[in-house]
């Protein structure tokens, strides 16, 4: 079975990528994820806070010395090395690439486009395939615009795309007022790929303690529905390519992905919730259904469920909304 997919330039043994998550930040089941079948992975993100914080800690360390000691100057990487989230994140992208023979994903997560942005030139010097960019970014502020909220991934993906040669992935959440437009002008602005979505996470409320409750709930294949819709929407529409991310479960969504045009499917909740060995079972469920089916390459039917080529259009979309309102069959409570 042929499932070679080519993914924000890169070829792919199949279609399955590991999506960023503490997984991915350990060797040993970055080695169990390749023994297992994933075609790439994409590392634990790397924080703008994190590089932030590591350049004042180091501005401090800095002026104290030109004030006091002027010879310790020469101890600052070292110092820096020993600490350091971002020393400590090239060391992983290093090793990470040593240890499997896959594409690694440097991941960078931020919301501005200011000095952070440098980073990505050395995560490509450390060796990654790639970089996906995370803009996780709330816009809280009342007074900003959704045309400013817009502007600013742009910006940030264009400081970025300048940065680096290597291939540059964007992970966006779904919330802008017309989704199809942004993806455009990420595309424009240099995307290799877009990753739909991410999944943002909301607080709840702890109504014993009264306060509100951060945790993190992982997905279900139920969730699959919002990415579906957009990848469905945008197949063979933007020159980007796609990757399907969140509620991947079972071999079923992966091949409910690929059928709408995914060019990769990405997974963090399933292996989690049922250890790395997992992509074994979702791989081999998609080559069964592929089989069973007669077809020998998944190129045959990516795609085949997205608009395009379905041609399905606004006033269809909206008739089926209609139709599925009024014919609901309310089930008599027992
Ligand atoms: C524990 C945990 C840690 C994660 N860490 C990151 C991260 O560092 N960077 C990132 O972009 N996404 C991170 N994610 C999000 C996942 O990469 C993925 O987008 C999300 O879980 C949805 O995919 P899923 O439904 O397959 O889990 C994390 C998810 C979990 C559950």
């Amino acid at each position: 079975m042929d499932l070679t997919s080519r993914y924000m330039g890169l070829d792919l043994k199949n279609p399955l990528v590991a999506s960023a998550s503490p997984l991915t930040g350990e060797l040993d089941s970055l080695r169990q994820l390749e023994d297992a079948g994933v075609a790439a992975i994409v590392l634990p993100s790397l924080f703008q806070e994190h590089i932030e914080a590591e350049a004042r800690r180091y501005e401090a360390l800095t002026e104290a010395g030109a004030d006091s000691f002027p010879e310790a100057l020469t101890y600052f990487p070292a110092l820096s090395a020993s600490h350091a989230g971002p020393e400590r994140y090239l060391m992983l992208v290093r090793a990470a690439v040593e240890a499997v023979d896959l594409p690694i994903i440097g991941s960078l997560n931020g919301t501005t486009n200011e000095g952070w942005i440098d980073f990505a030139k050395q995560i490509e010097q450390a060796g990654a395939a790639g970089i996906e960019l995370n803009v996780y970014f709330l816009p809280i502020d009342p007074a900003m615009s959704g045309r400013a909220v817009e502007q600013r991934y742009v910006e940030i993906l264009t400081a970025v795309r300048a940065a680096v040669a290597i291939p540059v992935a964007v992970k966006v959440g779904p919330y802008f007022s017309a989704f199809g437009q942004m993806a455009q002008e990420l595309d424009r602005a240099g995307a290799d790929a877009l990753v739909l979505f991410n999944r943002f996470y909301q607080p709840d409320i702890d109504l014993v303690g009264l306060r509100m409750v951060k945790d993190l709930e992982l997905s279900r294949r139920n969730e699959i529905r919002l990415p579906l819709l957009w990848i469905g929407v945008l197949s063979g529409n933007i020159r980007a390519s796609l990757a399907a991310s969140t509620g991947v479960e079972s071999a079923e969504e992966v091949l409910k992905y690929l059928l709408a045009g995914a060019d990769a499917v990405m997974t963090t909740s399933a292996l989690l919730r049922h250890g790395v060995q997992h992509v074994a079972t979702l791989l081999s469920g998609v080559n069964a259904w592929l089989s069973a089916r007669d077809i020998r390459s998944l190129d045959q039917v990516r795609g085949l469920l997205s608009r395009r080529k379905t041609r399905r259009t606004g006033a269809l979309i909206r008739a089926d909304y209609i139709e599925m309102l009024q014919e609901y069959d309310p089930q008599p409570i027992a």
